[in-house]
């Protein structure tokens, strides 16, 4: 078998055929992965039936697999899966869809707004890599928007006036974007905000990016209310149909993203169904700036 990436939207994403990714993998296959990335930020493999140990085995190939504490407010013994893979499904331990008013489920609806996963860590996400194990016939599907392509097409006055701001990310500005407010003072001290430039450089390709994401709730030195309307403005540019990928799950698709250069969210689906979707994220290498001290 030899490996294919076509591209299948006009500014980015790549369709990935030739490989079993369920298998060990050979170098040159990792880099042409690797290299497909860098290019079209975001791959879709189909058909692969991966289990919980070959999904680790497959991103290990891409550098150290992200652990989850602090990017959830499910307690350890309420967890579903190992720390080491994140639960974008609708299900409880038991395997059951969570109820309407489910503390874990609302929080968990901060995913339907666009953002970059873990920039609300001080060293953010590289690659999240989702698996559909079994997924829902009308809706749920993933939507992508190329931050390369946004942050392009922006007027040159914009681009020297955001090249150097910094923003402030975390949890508790996603989840109370939504008026999901009721957070304790120990959630609230695990949700400290981090900072993150607003304009990233590709370490691969030197290409520029917009940097956002729902979990970014301030500029700093602005006022809120000022950043947060230009956050706004930003995202509503950065997430234009042209930039914009819609990807629809098939069972055993495995959606592959740099965080680095695309931002994301789920839409919406009939809760009351089975959605059983994993990820395994490669932790990023470098802060994007300086935290506060
Ligand atoms: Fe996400």
């Amino acid at each position: 078998m030899t490996i294919e990436i076509r591209q299948i939207h006009p500014v980015f994403v790549g369709e990935v055929s030739g490989i079993d990714i369920t298998r060990p993998l050979a170098p040159d296959d990792v880099a042409a992965i690797d290299a497909g990335m860098d290019r079209y930020a975001v791959l879709v493999f189909s058909g692969q039936r991966l289990t919980d140990d070959t999904q680790r085995a497959f991103t290990a190939n891409f550098g150290v697999l992200e652990s989850s504490p602090g990017g959830h407010i499910a307690t350890a013994a309420e967890r579903r899966l190992p720390l080491d893979m994140q639960d974008a499904s609708n299900l409880d331990k038991d395997q059951k869809p969570f109820a309407r008013d489910d503390r874990r489920r609302m929080f968990n609806l901060g995913n339907r707004l666009w953002h970059s996963d873990s920039s609300y860590r001080a060293v953010p996400a590289k690659y999240s890599l989702l698996s559909g194990r079994i997924v829902v016939e009308r809706g749920g599907h993933t939507e992508f928007a190329d931050m390369r392509a946004a942050y392009d097409s922006l007027d040159d006055s914009t681009k020297a006036e955001i090249e150097d701001l910094v923003c402030e990310h975390s949890l508790m500005f996603s989840r109370g974007a939504l008026g999901f407010t009721e957070i304790s003072e120990q959630e609230k001290a695990m949700f400290r905000p981090v900072r993150q430039r607003l304009v990233r450089t590709h370490p691969g390709t030197g290409r520029r990016s917009l940097y956002l994401s729902a979990h970014a709730g301030g500029i700093v030195g602005w006022p809120v209310p000022e950043a947060r309307a230009f956050l706004r403005d930003l995202t509503e540019h950065a997430t234009q149909p042209e930039f914009v990928y819609s990807h629809k799950w098939r069972q055993w698709d495995l959606v592959m993203w740099d965080n680095r250069q695309t931002m994301h969210r789920v839409t919406r689906f009939d809760e009351t169904l089975v959605r059983d979707m994993r990820r395994t994220t490669i932790a990023g290498d470098t802060m994007t700036v300086a935290q506060a001290a």
